[in-house]
């Protein structure tokens, strides 16, 4: 295990096992529809691009960049586009690819800013989701995995830029953080 993590919450198998999953169930819903992925860099590109593979169909992909504002491991909510999508979304079914459901602040941002482009539908799918904090501000259709209420890095999910290649998902050791001088900073998801 990576010396600056205290616990491995999820594997290799594990992740694997919750992607294939999703991708089945996406399969099966937008069966003879054609969908667009859209992915909030950079946090969910390994999971956008697994995800892809496991789904069987006609799929597109995209990407947004967003940067908050706020003391890096907490979300703020103030979003600011950095990167826009490409797509025109008035005929396209959209199914937005986050990394990480926390507060549900950034997405819910998020949504609001696609749905005024009328797409056909919306929805989302997220690998993990941090259970009972997002207070009603999101309505997540697809969810790969509940994670505890810790910081996780690993599996896209960086820490100030690292830990993004670490193969499985785990718990930060506090110590990496607290040692951080925290000032409000602007951080890219
Ligand atoms: P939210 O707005 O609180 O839902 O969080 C938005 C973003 O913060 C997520 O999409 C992630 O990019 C990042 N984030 C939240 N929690 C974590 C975590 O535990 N590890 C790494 N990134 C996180
Ligand atoms: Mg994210």
């Amino acid at each position: 295990m990576h010396p600056d993590l205290t616990k491995v919450l999820f594997n290799e198998k594990e992740i694997a096992e919750a992607v294939a999953r999703l991708g089945k169930q996406i399969s099966t819903d937008y069966a003879g529809k054609k969908i667009l992925l859209v992915s909030v860099l950079k946090g969910a590109f390994i999971f956008m691009a697994d995800l892809l593979r496991q789904i069987k169909g006609d799929v597109e992909i995209d990407f947004m960049a967003v940067a908050s504002y706020g003391v890096e491991a907490n979300s703020s909510g103030v979003v600011r586009i950095i990167k826009d999508l490409e797509t025109q979304l008035e005929d396209r079914h959209v199914l937005i690819v986050e990394d990480i459901l926390d507060s549900g602040l950034t997405l819910s941002y998020l949504i609001k800013n696609i749905r005024s482009r009328h797409p056909l539908s919306l929805e989302i799918v997220t690998l993990l989701i941090k259970e009972g904090k997002q207070e009603g501000r999101v309505d997540c259709k697809y969810v790969g995995l509940v994670c505890p209420d810790e910081f996780v890095v690993g599996y896209g999910l960086d820490y100030s830029e690292r830990y993004r290649e670490i193969p499985y998902i785990g718990a930060l050791n506090p110590a990496v953080y607290d040692d951080w001088d925290g000032k409000a900073s602007l951080s890219s998801e």
